[in-house]
């Protein structure tokens, strides 16, 4: 799905490099075609693009994230048929990609990381392919001309490798457990289960078809379609998610679970499961998931998928993540704090999108508020409290020497995104009233519901609604390097 800033920006990169060495050269790709040979004339350029095309981009223009997704196209479904087996940690897989070419294209990446691709079609016809790093690299028997439909299938065997030890993550990704596996993927771990266009700013909708041996459960985004059909000593789920997804939102996650599902108190349809070792939990994650969902769709507006819930898995993760429809916390039976984090995500950051992982701070900074204004809402601490109390801490403190606007790549999840990203909206709400804030979160919204975000945007919206001038504010609370003293 479309992310228009960026497709430029990939394709101004792209119109950088023709002719020179380019991406297939760092690449160190063999198998690929150049678009324009080596020493050809400028003016040559647009006549060979006609023919030939031109190679999409290895990356989708995430500055900070230069080979996440890739450029040339966006991706409008996925069908993701996957055979997992536990006790080999075996995965194979056949992924179908329906994208469109938003340029003339000779070749294009997926984001893959680790297993053997089999094979490879575009159109029906086979492909071509290399493998280099995390990039898939497909060459098409014909250029795909500009704006036409294209039909991706990759079929992809072996064990799946999550990402390991990253600096304040641990590990994410397809993440195998005794019973199954544990699917956590942000910021770009979708890459280790299936290949894509593994970044934010290209959405998706999402057809899951998860083949298990019988007595495993598998679940994943979105809702059920039919019931599981089981053969031959394996059972097939399959579950659909309907709303554009973000690829680190998606979850094919396995195992034995108790399960319970029904309906929130104004009918909208509530999922939650859990590890036999969490059932007594079971019925808090449902009862909580609930009633939070039903508060923060009168605070930020209505609730934008098909159904709410929750997964407790025995991984002992130690975090949760916001998976779209169906967050998950890893080992941990969660406080109503987490859930109302978690929830709040799926307004902030799984309807609207950041298109670069910068500005994550839209997502964090928005959840962690929300966990304030949550517990401000049963009474306890107010958010002005809470804000007080974290606002104490010396003026030598982490967080103020991070700006949370400037997230780094190698420290994207800081303490200060979260803390000081919820900060920067209470001294927001300090200055523009409650009526102009409340107003603004609703209008952040509706405006950008299933869409894409920047903080620029947010930045205009907040002066449009107060009639305010915010700049400083957000300057000294976002961009600066040090504790702001006047909001
Ligand atoms: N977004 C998560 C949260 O704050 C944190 C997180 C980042 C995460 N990457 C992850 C959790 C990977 C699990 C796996 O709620
Ligand atoms: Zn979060």
């Amino acid at each position: 799905m479309a992310s228009g800033r960026l497709a430029v920006v990939a394709t101004a990169v792209l119109i950088g490099t023709i002719g020179a060495t380019g991406c297939s050269a760092s690449r160190g790709d063999s198998g690929a075609t150049t678009a324009v040979a080596d020493g050809s004339a400028p003016g040559d350029e647009v006549a060979v693009e006609q023919h030939q095309g031109r190679a999409g981009a290895a990356g989708i223009g995430d500055p900070d994230f230069p080979n996440d997704g890739n450029g040339g196209y966006d991706v409008g479904h996925y069908r993701l048929k996957i055979e997992y087996d536990p006790e080999r940690k075996h995965l194979s897989g056949v992924t179908t990609v329906e994208a469109k070419a938003t340029q003339n294209l000779s070749r294009f990446d997926l984001d893959l990381s680790g297993f053997t691709v089999g094979k490879v079609t575009v159109n029906g016809a086979a492909a071509r392919f290399s493998r280099s790093g995390d990039e898939l690299v497909v060459t098409p028997s014909r250029t795909i001309p500009d704006r036409s439909a294209f039909t991706v299938e990759v079929t992809y065997a072996g064990q799946p490798k999550p990402v390991r030890n990253s600096p304040n993550l641990g590990t994410y990704g397809f993440i195998p457990t005794s019973d199954g596996a544990f699917v956590t993927s942000e910021p770009n771990g979708a890459r280790t289960w299936f290949p894509g266009n593994d970044h934010p700013a290209d959405k998706a909708r999402y057809d899951f078809e998860i083949t298990v041996p019988e007595g495993v459960t598998a679940l994943a985004n979105g809702e059920q379609v039919g019931s599981p059909v089981t053969q031959g000593g394996k059972t097939t789920y399959t579950w659909r998610e309907s709303h554009p997804m973000a690829s680190y939102l998606a979850t094919v996650t396995m195992g034995r679970f108790e399960l319970r599902e029904g309906k929130t108190a104004s009918g909208i349809k509530n999922f939650a499961a859990v590890d036999p070792r969490y059932s007594g939990s079971l019925n808090e994650l449902y009862n909580q998931s609930g009633r939070i969902t039903e508060y923060w769709s009168k605070v930020f507006g209505p609730y934008p998928f098909s159904s709410t819930g929750g997964v407790i898995d025995d991984f002992p993760a130690g975090y949760a993540l916001e998976n779209q429809t169906k967050p998950m916390y890893g080992g941990f039976n969660p406080g109503d704090d987490v859930i109302a984090h978690e929830l709040a995500h799926q307004w902030f950051g799984d309807s609207l999108s950041i298109r670069r992982w910068k500005d994550l701070w839209l997502n964090e900074g928005f959840a962690t508020y929300a966990e304030w204004l949550w517990s401000e809402h049963k009474g306890n601490a107010s958010a002005e409290r809470i804000f007080r109390n974290r606002y104490a801490v010396d003026s030598g403190a982490a967080i103020w020497k991070y700006a949370p606007g400037r997230a780094k790549p190698d420290d994207l999840f800081n303490d200060s995104v979260y803390t000081r990203g919820a900060m920067t909206l209470h001294a927001l709400r300090q200055r523009i009233g409650d009526p102009a804030f409340f107003k603004l979160l609703k209008t952040w919204n509706a405006e950008h519901r299933y869409g894409y975000v920047t903080t620029p945007e947010f930045v205009a919206l907040a002066e449009r609604i107060s009639g305010k001038q915010l700049d400083g504010l957000f300057d000294a609370w976002l961009f600066t390097a040090k504790k702001p003293t006047t909001w």
